[in-house]
């Protein structure tokens, strides 16, 4: 079988800053959450490990810039430390870090890599947690006046910009569920956070707008394809409330302005809600320009009389699962891009991650971990639905691998899980290949998956 792809696609990795940079303390950069919460034991599953160094990008890039055009990348997306631009305050700059991102921008497109950036993944200042965080309205100015930083200095060459990266998990998560710093569990807060980081996406489309750049703008949400394996009509309103609950939270007031009907009927939401919400949405939505997914696994559910969303969430049984606890199943990706095309016909769909780990023994890379047949078969089936998508009729433009190198997955998960193409030795730094980067190379080589 043989599953092409159109010409100019995307073929790419994502990584992100606070999880390859390193340099944490280097050059002006201040501490950001994941500097400061990976010392904090009282961190719920705290793994000890520091993100000081990581893979050290941060000194090596242009060594790993080379490795990514030997490979044939096409794109690279990668994220800005808001703490290395702005470390002291809103008013705060850093032009160390300014010429480092510049730099490092020019090395992508001196190699003919697309450079497509995100303005936030995981990684708030702490000046930013210190004064209240997403959950302080002032939050708004402040992320717009760093977003005007970067896009006055970089926007001439990065011409794909996402604001805000899975904030199901880095912004509702963290305020109403712990999931990441400042690890509240306050569902009105939440709401509150949810409502800012919108504004504050609108703000910045806005604004990047008004400058003329030559680029598009857009963000990056988690997508979960909800299924339930009933056909009682209570579990099927419950898999689309889900859908609709951690998606569409983000993507109807992105795309469309408004919160979803099918959350906000639920009390336990409603009266939770922030003052003057509705018109508040209203009045300041822009539609993005592109809708960025990363696609790990699908969701399953049932209804639940539990006075709050009413659904449940369960594992459904004979899926793979990786080390981290993802759970593959390729015809999910196809499934959520029909569903995107159905519901945004207007919207380009980029795949901004999509990967699969294995779980790391000690800094040194075990030879064992080079041979990664498990992840060939995970991308090759996987880019064989983005093909099918495609076909079907997807307005689908790339396809982003995470990761390049290994990873530090955070707090919880620190450098226990190795996702990269490239293996990363932690006592020397040392990239090695895996096989998965030459079957890579072969697909975007080919343009077609077999
Ligand atoms: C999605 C996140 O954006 C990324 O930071 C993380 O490393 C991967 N998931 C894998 O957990």
């Amino acid at each position: 079988m043989n599953f092409p792809f159109p010409k100019d696609f995307l073929f790419g990795c994502a990584s992100s800053a606070c999880q390859i940079e390193g340099a944490a303390f280097e050059d002006g950069k201040t501490a950001n959450a994941f500097d400061y919460y990976s010392r904090n034991e009282q961190v719920d599953r705290f793994s000890g490990d520091l993100p000081d160094v990581c893979a050290d990008f941060y000194h090596r890039y242009r060594d790993d810039i080379r490795l990514m055009k030997e490979m044939g990348l096409k794109a690279f997306r990668f994220s800005i430390a808001w703490a290395r631009i702005c470390p002291d305050g809103p008013d705060s700059l850093n032009q160390k870090g300014i010429d480092y991102y510049n730099d490092m921008i020019d090395a992508l497109v001196e190699n003919d890599i697309v450079p497509m950036f995100d303005l936030f993944h995981c990684d708030l200042p702490m000046w930013v947690l210190d004064k209240g965080g997403i959950a302080n309205p002032e939050f708004i100015d402040w992320f717009v006046s760093y977003a005007k930083i970067c896009f006055e200095n970089f926007g001439d060459r990065v011409k794909l910009w996402s604001t805000v990266n899975e904030p199901s998990i880095n912004v509702f998560g963290s305020y109403a569920n712990k999931s990441n710093a400042p690890f509240i569990a306050d569902l009105p807060l939440a709401l509150k956070a949810c409502h800012h980081m919108l504004l504050a996406h609108y703000a910045c489309v806005k604004l990047y707008r008004s400058m003329n750049l030559p680029g598009k703008i857009g963000a990056v949400n988690h997508f979960v394809p909800y299924y339930t394996n009933s056909l009682d009509p209570k579990d099927e309103e419950a898999t689309v409330r889900a859908c609709d609950f951690y998606c569409g939270w983000w993507l109807e007031p992105m795309m469309k302005g408004v919160y979803p009907e099918t959350v906000l009927c639920c009390p336990h939401i409603s009266e939770n809600m922030p003052e003057n919400y509705a018109d508040e949405l209203a009045s300041a939505f822009v539609p993005m320009d592109f809708i960025g997914v990363n696609y790990y696994g699908p969701g399953f559910v049932k209804y639940s009389d539990d006075g709050k969303l009413y659904y449940d969430r369960y594992a459904e049984p004979g899926l793979p699962t990786d080390a981290y606890g993802f759970r593959s199943y390729p015809q999910g990706l196809f499934d959520s891009m029909m569903f995107l095309k159905r519901r945004y016909p207007e919207a380009e769909l980029y795949i901004t991650e999509n990967g699969i780990a294995a779980k790391r023994e000690g800094d040194k890379i075990a030879p064992s971990s080079l041979n990664d047949a498990y992840r060939i078969t995970y991308m090759r089936d996987h880019l064989r639905e983005v093909s099918k998508s495609i076909t079907a009729g997807a307005n689908l433009k790339g396809y982003f691998n995470w990761t390049l190198l290994d990873t530090y997955e955070g707090y919880a998960g620190g450098f226990d899980f190795d996702f990269g193409l490239l293996a990363v030795n932690y006592e020397t730094l040392e990239r090695t290949p895996r096989d998965s980067y030459y079957y890579y190379k072969k697909i975007i080589e080919s343009g077609r998956v077999e």
